[in-house]
C-alpha cells in the first residue's frame, strides 16, 4: 500500500502493554501508536500522544477526568481493558461525543474464582501455613495448629448481585453455603431461586454473614460503603473479601479492625491508592493480600485485550461497539 493510503487509516493509541494478539488485530485495521511498556502514560504524555488519534485502548490506570476528556479532539472511542470503568468520567465523555467501552463477561468466572480463592485462603490460613512450612517452623503436628474457619454450610453475604456476584454465589452454593445478598436492585426471581439467594438489608447482611464479599462498582454511593461502623456490625469471626475496587472499603478502618480483631480476617485484591497498601495491612497475619489480579488468568487477559481491540475497531469502522457503555453517543451519531 502506498504511504498516502496508509496515512488515511485511522490511528489507535494503546496506552500501555496488552497482549500481542490484540495489537496484531488492531494493526490489521488501523495504524497503531503503541506505548509498549507497563508504565503507562502520564496525563501530560497522554494529552500529547492522543492528538490526531481516533481511538484509545486504555487501562484502569489511565484517568480520563473531565479536564482530560475536554482535550481529546477527534477521539471517537475509549476502549477500556477492564470491566470496571471508574477511571473514566462516562457522562463527561458522552458530552464530548466520545463512546466508552469495557470488557464484561469474559472475566466473570475468573474473577469469581479468585474471590473464592481469597475467601478460602483467608478462612483456612493458607498463606500462614505456607510461611510456617517455608520458614522451617513446622516441627510437630499439633491439634490446634493454624486452625481456621469452616467455609462449607456457613453464611456468605454478597454486596452486588451482578454478573460476578452471581458467579461467586454459584461457587458458594457448591460449598453448601447459605447465600444472602444486598444490592440497589433486587435480582430477578428466577436467579434468586436458581442460586438460592435471600435478599436482605445491608445491616442484616453485615450482622449475619460469616463471609462478606464485595462485588459493587465504585460509585459515589459505594465509596467507603464498608467503614469502621460496618466492620463493627460484622461478626468477630467474619471474613471480608474485596475484589471490586479499593475505595469501596475505608482501608485505614479495615487495617485497624483487623489489628484489633474486630473481624477475624480479610482477603483483599484491590486498594485505595494502588499500588500503595496501608502499612498496617502489610504487618498483619490475618489478611491475605493480592496485587489486583482477580481477572489475571492468561486466557482471560488475552480475551480482555482482544475485546477492547474489537470495540475500538468497531467504532473506527463506523459499527456500534459491542460493549458500549454510553449508547446515547451512538444513537446521536446514527440519526
Ligand atoms: C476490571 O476488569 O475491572 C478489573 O479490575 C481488572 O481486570
Amino acid at each position: 500500500m502506498c504511504d498516502n493510503l496508509r496515512s488515511m487509516k485511522p490511528v489507535v493509541l494503546v496506552t500501555k502493554r496488552i497482549y500481542p494478539q490484540a495489537i496484531d488485530f488492531l494493526k490489521d485495521h488501523a495504524e497503531v501508536d503503541y506505548a509498549d511498556s507497563d508504565d503507562g502514560l502520564s496525563a501530560a504524555e497522554l494529552a500529547g500522544r492522543i492528538r490526531g488519534k481516533q481511538a484509545v485502548v486504555s487501562q484502569l490506570t489511565d484517568k480520563f477526568t473531565p479536564d482530560v476528556l475536554a482535550t481529546l479532539d477527534g477521539i471517537q472511542v475509549i476502549a477500556n481493558v477492564a470491566v470496571g470503568y471508574d477511571n473514566i468520567d462516562v457522562p463527561a465523555a458522552s458530552s464530548h461525543g466520545i463512546m466508552v467501552t469495557h470488557t464484561p463477561d469474559v472475566l466473570t468466572d475468573t474473577t469469581a474464582d479468585f474471590a473464592f480463592a481469597l475467601l478460602l485462603a483467608a478462612a483456612r490460613r493458607v498463606i500462614e501455613g505456607h510461611h510456617f512450612v517455608h520458614s522451617g517452623q513446622w516441627t510437630k503436628w499439633r491439634i490446634d495448629l493454624l486452625v481456621g474457619h469452616d467455609v462449607h454450610h456457613r453464611t456468605l453475604g454478597i454486596f452486588g448481585m451482578g454478573r460476578i456476584g452471581q458467579a461467586v454465589a454459584r461457587r458458594g452454593k457448591g460449598f453448601s453455603m447459605r447465600i444472602i445478598y444486598n444490592d440497589a436492585l433486587r435480582t430477578p426471581e428466577a436467579i434468586e431461586k436458581e442460586l438460592g439467594l435471600e435478599f436482605v438489608t445491608s445491616e442484616q447482611l453485615l450482622r449475619e454473614s460469616d463471609f462478606v464479599s464485595l462485588h459493587v462498582p465504585l460509585l459515589p454511593e459505594t465509596h467507603h460503603m464498608i467503614g469502621a461502623r460496618e466492620l463493627r456490625m460484622m461478626k468477630p469471626t467474619a471474613i471480608l473479601v474485596n475484589t471490586s475496587r479499593g475505595p469501596v472499603v475505608d482501608e485505614p478502618a479495615l487495617a485497624e479492625a483487623l489489628a484489633q480483631h474486630v473481624i477475624a480476617g480479610a482477603g483483599i485484591d484491590v486498594f485505595e491508592n494502588e499500588p500503595r497498601v496501608h502499612p498496617l495491612l502489610l504487618k498483619l497475619d490475618n489478611v491475605t493480600l493480592a496485587p489486583h489480579i482477580s481477572s489475571a488468568s492468561v486466557d482471560t487477559r488475552i480475551k480482555m485485550s482482544m475485546m477492547a481491540a474489537e470495540n475500538a475497531v468497531a467504532a473506527i469502522e463506523g459499527r456500534r461497539p459491542p460493549n458500549l457503555l454510553n449508547a446515547e453517543v451512538w444513537e446521536k451519531r446514527a440519526h
